[in-house]
Formats: structure tokens, sequence, C-alpha cells
């Protein structure tokens, strides 16, 4: 017997249902809004979604087991399709250093940075690192996120970058799923001080095909920036990757413009992302391309800085731009998509809708599950929420706030909205024992 569900009577279901590609310039508008609408499960995939009464009327939704979303917005779970999840510690002296005035590259030189992550990892018990992770990916559940994109990159050498991705198998299913990336090339760790080329070497010649023959990461990912890579190692790294069969990545013109953005669209990169710096001719390279633009304001926000991406020209260009956390110890400490949604209204001009489509369905594009996630549509995963809110505007509006009542995920329900405890009944109780 299969196993049926049914929400009913949403006040606004965002189906998101759309093209097969990229959502890109009008596309990136329409989140598919029906107004009292129902979705209908059946063993963990999505049967129907659409209007209540057609919905109804289907001979599965009759014994199908039953949740009331009355009055409320229910959309497919975030993909979130840029973290480096596993990480030791936070990195609370960098950010009070920052508070004083200090920027990103003097911290690093400091001694804070990535290499104290990496000190921090590398000295971590897996079981600690593992327990953390969950941590972290209980919290993304609670702020709507049901697909993880999660990096390696704060160990830089074999033992420690292996600990890091073996993790987030082990984490993976439970519940979210998490989608591994390779970021080896994070920065040149110390052992390899003055030979950068040499590091490049290795892990082309080393890492790379060791990690794809243990299958231990889908895409690999560089960091092409001052400070970290140059253009040519970066694309010397992603040749050999794509020859191993990886998908790419690139942190492309985040802090400098560097022309990652160039080498993503000419290797058929599956996304660049940051973008900060990006200009015209990027945002009509990756127009003509199927390259997702990957942006990422928290992490603009976090450092107190003031460029954020261009995303209206980004967006006016052609290009599909997709939103995600980048959720890591030093640019930006946070889970919550919800947040990232309301910063690229507030501060990048994205309207609620395109927010919406570039945090779901293009996030599930940058990873290459769009046949499987990022909208309610027949035969996807029944990764869906259901929010605290009338109109689906009100998820950037209420900046800071997670209005996130349930998540689910393959059907289940992974996250329930706690109850505030009203303290002053339970006092009077307690009084009257
Ligand atoms: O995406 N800039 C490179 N990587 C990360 C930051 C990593 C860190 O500072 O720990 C980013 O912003
Ligand atoms: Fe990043």
């Amino acid at each position: 017997m299969s196993q049926a569900l049914i929400i009913r009577h949403a006040g606004q279901l965002l189906t998101l249902r759309g093209p097969a590609e990229p959502r890109r310039g009008r596309n990136l508008q329409d989140v598919g809004l029906i107004s009292n609408g129902s979705v209908l499960i059946r063993d963990g995939a999505i049967e129907a979604a659409g209007a209540a009464d057609e919905i109804e009327r289907l001979p599965l939704a009759r014994n199908a087991e039953e949740m009331d979303a009355r009055g409320r917005v229910v959309m497919p779970g975030f993909v979130d399709s840029h973290t480096h999840l596993v990480y030791a510690a936070p990195r609370l002296l960098d950010y009070e250093m920052r508070l004083r005035g200090a920027d990103y590259h003097q911290i690093a030189e400091a001694g804070g940075g990535i290499e104290s992550s990496m000190r921090a990892l590398r000295a971590a018990a897996p079981e600690d690192l593992e327990a953390r992770a969950r941590r972290l990916i209980e919290t993304f559940a609670r702020h709507g996120t049901t697909t993880v994109e999660a990096k390696s990159g704060y160990g830089l050498d074999e033992h420690a970058e292996l600990k890091t991705l073996v993790v987030l198998g082990v984490v993976d299913g439970q519940p979210l799923d998490i989608v591994p990336t390779y970021l080896g090339a994070h920065v040149v760790p110390p052992e390899y001080a003055g030979g950068p080329d040499a590091y490049v070497d290795w892990i082309c010649a080393e890492m790379l095909p060791r990690i794809r023959r243990q299958r231990l990461a889908s895409f690999a990912d560089i960091y092409c920036d001052r400070g970290a890579f140059t253009l040519e190692q970066s694309r010397r790294y992603l040749l050999a990757a794509k020859q191993l069969g990886f998908g790419l990545k690139l942190h492309a013109e985040q802090f400098t413009h560097s022309g990652a953005t160039e080498i993503a669209v000419e290797l058929g990169a599956v996304s660049a992302d940051h973008l900060e710096q990006a200009d015209a001719n990027d945002a009509a390279l990756l127009a003509r391309s199927q390259t997702i633009a990957t942006l990422l304001p928290g992490s603009v926000f976090h450092l107190g800085l003031d460029r954020y991406p261009p995303a209206r020209m980004l967006i006016e260009a052609g290009a599909a731009v997709a939103l995600a956390t980048d959720c890591n110890p030093g640019t930006s400490p946070s889970c919550s998509m919800p947040m990232i949604v309301s910063l690229a209204c507030a501060q990048m001009r994205m309207s609620p809708a395109e927010a919406l489509c570039a945090a779901t369905v293009n996030g599930a594009h940058a990873l290459g599950r769009a046949g499987r996630v990022g909208t309610l549509e027949p035969g996807k995963v029944a990764d869906i929420l259901i929010l605290d809110a009338e109109d689906y505007r009100e998820i950037p509006y209420h900046f800071g706030m997670n209005l996130v009542a349930t998540t689910m995920k393959h059907g289940v329900v992974v996250y329930q909205q706690g109850r505030v405890v009203d303290t002053v009944a339970e006092e009077n109780a307690g009084d009257g024992r």
C-alpha cells in the first residue's frame, strides 16, 4: 500500500512550476502562485499540486492523511547551493578584529582567516566535526532548507580534506540531502607556502583522482582571487577536475575582478559564485551560458561591505541567478535562506518572487538536481515548507525572522515550529501545587 498525504487549502501555494531550464528574465518572476492550493504526496514524492478543488477530486486524495495549511504559504524547500558547513569553530576573534577596522585580508595575514579554520579542523576529532555538522543541519532544516551543498576546504591536506568529505557522506540524508564539493583549492596551505603551483600539481595528480574514485564529491570548486589562486592555476585545476568527471564551481570575482567568470563559462562550470565585482561583460557571458550566477549577499553583509553583487544587471542581461547562504565561519555564519532572500530584496533590488525562484529552483540547477527538487511538480521529491505567513512577500519583508512553521523532507515532517512557553501561566500553575 502506498502512503498518501494531502496538504490542504494553502492560502498561497507556490509551485515554482515552469520550464525545465534555469529560470532567467521574466521566468525568474514566476513563482507559479495558486490561491487556495493543495498538494498530494505519494510515497515521499509529489503526485499533484494545484487548485484545491482539483486535487481533492483525485481518487488518491480520498484516503490520504491530511495536513491543513489554511491561510498559509506552502512552497518548495530552499536549495542552498553554496555552503562550507563542516568547520571546527566559529571565528569570533576575526569578527571582533573586523569590527575594530581590520579587513578580510589583514585578518588572514595576522593569522586568522581560512588558515585558522584549517588549524582548528586539522586538530578536531571526526566525531566532533560530525556532531557540529549535525547541529548546523538541524538549523538549516528549521530555516526551511531541504538540500544543502557543502564544501571541504578547511583541511587542505590529504587527511583533513578526506576527514571532511567522509563527515559529509555520513550526515547525508539525515535528514537533509547533502551535495558534497571538494574545495582543496581554497587557499595554499602553509606546507606549500611559496610553492602554490606545486600544491595545484599535487591536488590535480593525487587528490582529485582519489576523491573521484572514492565518490566523495560530485563537484570541484576553486577560490580564484587575491590571496588564493590565480586564473592560470584555476584553469589547470578545473580542466583536471572536468576530465575526471567532476561538475565545476568557482568562487569568482569576490574581492577582486580576476576574470574567473570567463573561465567558468568557457569550461562549462555549473555555477560561478559570489560575483560582487562582476562587470557587464561577465553578465553578457553568463547570459549566453548555462552557468548559474550564484549570489551570496550574506558574506557582504557579515563583512560590513557595501558592494553587493550586481543582481539587477545580471538578471537584466539574462543570466540565471541563484541565491545561497555561503554558510561558513569567516564571511557568512548563517544558515538562514529567509535572511538571504531579505538581503537580496533590500540590498540587491530583487523582487520577492525573483528571490524565491533564485533560492529554490535555480539553486537546484546550480547543483544539477533540478529534475528532483526545487519545485512542487509531479514526480519531484516532496520537500515542502509550510510558512506562518499569508503572503510569500512576508518572507523577505520580515527580515531576520523565521516564518517556517513546518519543514518536510521526502514527505516526512523533519521540523515543526515549537511553542513559546507561557512562563506566567506555568508559574501560576506551580503556585497552586
Ligand atoms: O565563500 N572566500 C572564500 N571562501 C569563503 C570564505 C571562507 C572563510 O573565510 O572561511 C567564502 O566567502
Ligand atoms: Fe564560499
